[in-house]
């Protein structure tokens, strides 16, 4: 599917299979989440634009590309996804980040919005929405029609474990956003909750219950 990457490599696959396991505990599934998200970073923005500066080594004057300044923002999904943020802020320490607060009914799973501040010229900027688990992809759809309707053109989602149906719904409503994830997991249950997944990622990275 175009548009849609599941970024494979050992590291992130062994860091899964430890985030997966329900005895990993609070404190190491969220530095786990971080350092996925570092990973996951690293390769969602290879096809970031570069300009050329010119740098001065100990030696001569050369021309190197740079990322220009400002040029991504992140959004998380609230709770889950501000696991996710200092995972991209080790690579861009100076990204602005907005937040869109969501939770899905326990009932009917639709995505419930209760807060979105996100920052001023959002919509010039490369945007990054973060949230560790696509499930029926309700939440992602969300986020991102709200992004769009501030004028963001440039939209990347981020997620560690996606399911299969939440790839191609969120592909479906949005086929110009990049999809990017760690695994595409086997399905739903009748919870929508994702299998084999990793429970609940909220209340694992917050310690919840
Ligand atoms: C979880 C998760 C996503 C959403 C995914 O959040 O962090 O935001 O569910 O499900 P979807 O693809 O079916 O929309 P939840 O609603 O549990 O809220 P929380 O992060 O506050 O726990
Ligand atoms: N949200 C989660 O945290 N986990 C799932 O499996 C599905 C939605």
């Amino acid at each position: 599917m175009k548009n849609v990457t599941v970024i494979s490599h050992p590291l992130i696959s062994h860091k899964v299979a430890l985030m997966r396991d329900i005895n990993t505990n609070t404190k190491q599934f969220r530095e786990l989440v971080e350092e996925v998200t570092t990973l996951l970073t690293y390769e969602a923005f290879k096809d970031l634009p570069t300009v050329p500066v010119t740098v001065t080594t100990p030696l001569e004057r050369t021309e190197q590309q740079m990322i220009a300044e400002n040029t991504i923002a992140i959004v998380p999904i609230l709770r889950a996804g501000l696991g996710m943020v200092n995972g991209v802020h080790t690579l861009f320490p100076t990204a602005k980040v907005g937040h869109i607060g969501m939770y899905r009914d326990e009932e009917t799973c639709i995505p419930q919005e209760y807060y979105c501040k996100l920052p001023q010229g959002i919509e010039n900027k490369v945007v990054v929405v973060l949230d560790p688990m696509l499930a029926t992809g309700g939440s992602a759809i969300a986020a991102v029609d709200m992004l769009k309707a501030r004028g963001v053109k440039s939209i990347k989602c981020m997620h560690i474990i996606a399911a299969p149906e939440g790839i191609e719904k969120l592909h479906n409503a949005h086929p110009d956003v990049q999809i990017y994830c760690a695994t595409c997991d086997r399905c739903l249950n009748e919870h929508s909750y994702i299998l084999p997944g990793l429970g609940d990622a909220g209340d694992r990275l917050f310690g919840t219950k």
